[in-house]
């Protein structure tokens, strides 16, 4: 499963990301079934990053120059990944 997120600006900072993103891993994988969930972030979107990272997620590969064709822009990404047996242990 890919994961994406997003909170308005006045509630970042108060940690409601990693602690929805633990529910939504508890529900990917106890509920779901997934082996796995990856989710991707800009290389400058430090916070986003951190919120994966929070939630025990790894980076896996790192990107250059994607083009994002809705937006029309180009961008380096990370991938992070969290395996269910991972996710287990954390
Ligand atoms: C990324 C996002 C979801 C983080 O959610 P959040 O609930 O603020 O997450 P946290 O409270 O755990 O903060 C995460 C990190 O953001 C940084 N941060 C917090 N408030 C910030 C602010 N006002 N400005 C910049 N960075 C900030 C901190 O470094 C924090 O890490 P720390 O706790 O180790 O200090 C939120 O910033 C957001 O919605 N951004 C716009 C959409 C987006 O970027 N989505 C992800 C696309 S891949």
């Amino acid at each position: 499963m890919e994961l994406g997120y997003w909170i308005g600006r006045p509630f970042w900072g108060r940690g409601y990301m990693p602690e929805a993103l633990d529910a939504t891993l508890g529900y990917a994988f106890d509920t779901l079934h997934k082996d796995a969930v990856w989710g991707g972030h800009y290389v400058e979107n430090s916070q986003s990053g951190r919120v994966m990272t929070k939630c025990g997620m790894k980076t896996v590969f790192e990107s250059k120059h994607d083009y994002f064709g809705l937006i029309n822009e180009y961008h380096d990404d990370v991938f992070r990944i969290i395996t269910e047996d991972r996710w287990r242990v954390a």
